[in-house]
């Protein structure tokens, strides 16, 4: 697949990496720092990165998602994968919950482009960690949600590569209740005393497996 990385920070650097060492074409863009880019890989203008992109990542802060849009130019029909969350400028409280979520604002942002949430649940320090064990057996699970079935098939694969198991959590309007749940991973990986190198796992029990 090939792939643009809007915004190439903690998630994006780290994402558009490991998608890279799974085979899949990356093109790096939206930092400040053009080093930085250049260390990561391939990399151009944020325009550069969504022209043919099978699937963009936006990860960027909320303050800087209309910006990257912007930047990327015309989306309409790709898949934008969203690990952004609806975070204040100080990082400390969600700015749209409840009845709406960042994933849906971003969905009504750009109409015509096919918007999934996914990443946004899990610390950027766990990724390669989760990567690295990508061949046992029990994986990390990673939801997922969207209003387009053939979008959220592409999401899939991004997960899975990556190292986790997909969990699809349904249509896009439950990022109301994933995008919170990233508020109590985030106390654990960033309060707690054993790091943040933090995933989850959902069991189910009473069925045959
Ligand atoms: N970090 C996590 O563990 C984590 C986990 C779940 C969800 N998220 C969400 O994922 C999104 C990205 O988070 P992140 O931690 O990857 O952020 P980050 O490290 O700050 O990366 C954001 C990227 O946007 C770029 N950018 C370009 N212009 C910018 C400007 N004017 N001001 C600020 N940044 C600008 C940054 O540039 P530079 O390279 O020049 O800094 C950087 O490459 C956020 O919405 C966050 O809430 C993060």
């Amino acid at each position: 697949m090939r792939i643009g990385i809007l915004g190439s920070g903690l998630m994006g650097g780290k994402l558009g990496t490991i998608w890279a060492r799974a085979g899949h074409e990356v093109v790096f863009s939206y930092s400040r720092s053009e080093q930085k880019l250049k260390k990561l890989g391939r990399h151009g203008t944020p325009r550069e990165a969504a022209h043919d992109a099978d699937a963009l990542l936006l990860a960027v802060h909320w303050s800087r998602v209309d910006d990257a849009l912007k930047q990327a130019g015309d989306v309409a029909g790709k898949v934008i994968v969203s690990c952004s969350l609806p975070m204040n400028a100080g990082d400390t409280e969600l700015v749209i919950a409840h009845t709406s979520s960042g994933a849906e604002a971003l969905a009504k942002k750009v109409p015509k482009a096919r918007v999934v949430s996914a990443f946004g649940t899990v610390p950027s320090e766990v990724l390669f960690g989760v990567f690295e064990a990508r061949r046992r057996a029990r994986r990390p699970s990673l939801v997922y949600c969207g209003d387009d079935a053939s979008s959220k098939k592409i999401a899939a694969q991004l997960i899975r590569d990556v190292g986790f198991d997909p969990v699809d959590a349904g249509p896009l309007r439950i990022a109301r209740y994933t995008e919170p749940f990233t508020l109590l991973i985030a106390q654990l990986a960033y309060e707690g005393d054993e790091g943040p190198e933090l995933a989850y796992r959902f069991e189910r029990f009473g069925r045959k497996a």
